[in-house]
């Protein structure tokens, strides 16, 4: 069967790049875009060149948005460290970002493979609402927009948000109405689906590539054991990405989520409406029709294992 053609918006990020490396192993990734997200949009393209220079990967790089729509600059994430990427030494860029902006790169592409493309947003939704926008046949190009963020109970960066919606939440809210085909996977799910210390053992046995993530892993381990107490270093982005190699890897609900762009406690929460309204509770209890397929479990073992083996089959 013919890979998934896939376009990855990103802000790497330690799991933003075990998502690009397996992505470029697994699938036909056809480029980059990036977005502001865990560091600036400047130190984040930096990353995601150096990442296509670690796993030796050609594909175009288009820098997007380096502010959200409307919200000001949130701070960078200190899960990731100073530089968005601590914990291993990674090689210098060898490309330069295309020209082109990101938010162009994404409609060409989508008009080039109508109905074929899925474009993965691992990062805040700024790139890709702002495509939609001027875009509005994109919704329909798309084979499906994949989302990382979220969550249909707990959030991470604050108690009902999670970082990518948090950072954008009036992008997020664009995304969700557009009316494109959604895949949501959020921290519900990826928080208990990550790679533990001896997933990253496995690793450091590897070659250059696994050995360099290896490194980023303790790092990202470490910051979320200090930070959140959690037991691995949860693979958010990549889990965007796996349903296009193993559509058994997670379970998902088609549901209607809105995304809360207000609310003092709970801006960037997701409302992810799981209930099982009947025709008649949908008129009495105020039910919105299904906009996205959310994720609600993984089979994480099996999960990790084929990404921690995609990263060891680089050479
Ligand atoms: C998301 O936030 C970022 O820090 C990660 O890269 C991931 O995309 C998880 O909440
Ligand atoms: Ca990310």
């Amino acid at each position: 069967m013919a890979r998934t053609k896939i376009l990855i918006d990103c802000d790497p990020g330690h799991d933003d790049a075990v998502a690009i490396l397996y992505a470029a192993r697994q699938l036909d990734l056809l480029g980059l875009t990036t977005v502001h997200g865990n560091n600036t949009l400047e130190r984040v393209t930096h990353n995601a060149l150096s990442i296509l220079a670690l796993g030796g990967i050609d594909v175009p790089l288009a820098m997007g948005c380096a502010t959200p729509l409307v919200a000001p600059m949130h701070p960078i994430a200190e899960a990731h460290g100073k530089t968005g990427l601590d914990g291993a030494d990674l090689p210098a860029p060898r490309a330069r970002p295309i020209a082109q902006h990101a938010v162009d790169f994404i409609i060409e592409t989508a008009r080039a493979h109508q109905g074929e493309l899925v474009l993965a947003a691992i990062g805040p939704c700024t790139n890709v609402a702002m495509a939609l926008k001027k875009e509005p046949r994109l919704a329909e190009w798309l084979r499906e927009i994949t989302v990382m963020g979220g969550s249909t109970t707990l959030g991470n960066i604050r108690a009902v948000a999670e970082f990518n919606i948090w950072c954008d939440p009036e992008a997020a809210a664009v995304v969700f109405d557009s009316g494109a085909r959604i895949r949501m996977v959020g921290y519900n799910v990826t928080i208990a689906t990550g790679t533990s210390a001896a997933d990253i053992a496995r690793l450091r046995q590897g070659g250059r590539v696994a050995g360099t993530i290896a490194g980023l892993l303790d790092f990202f381990l470490a910051r979320g054991r200090a930070a959140l107490g959690l037991q691995v270093a949860p693979m958010h982005d990549v889990c965007a990405i796996v349903p296009y190699v193993d559509e058994t890897l997670l379970i998902y609900r088609h549901v209607n989520v809105a995304v809360e762009t207000q609310g003092t406690h709970t801006r960037g929460m997701t409302i992810c409406d799981l209930r099982t309204l009947t025709e008649e509770g949908m008129l009495t209890r105020a039910g919105r029709k299904p906009n996205a397929h959310v994720a609600i479990a993984s089979d994480a073992p099996r999960l990790i294992s084929g990404v921690v083996d995609t990263l060891l089959s680089y050479p």
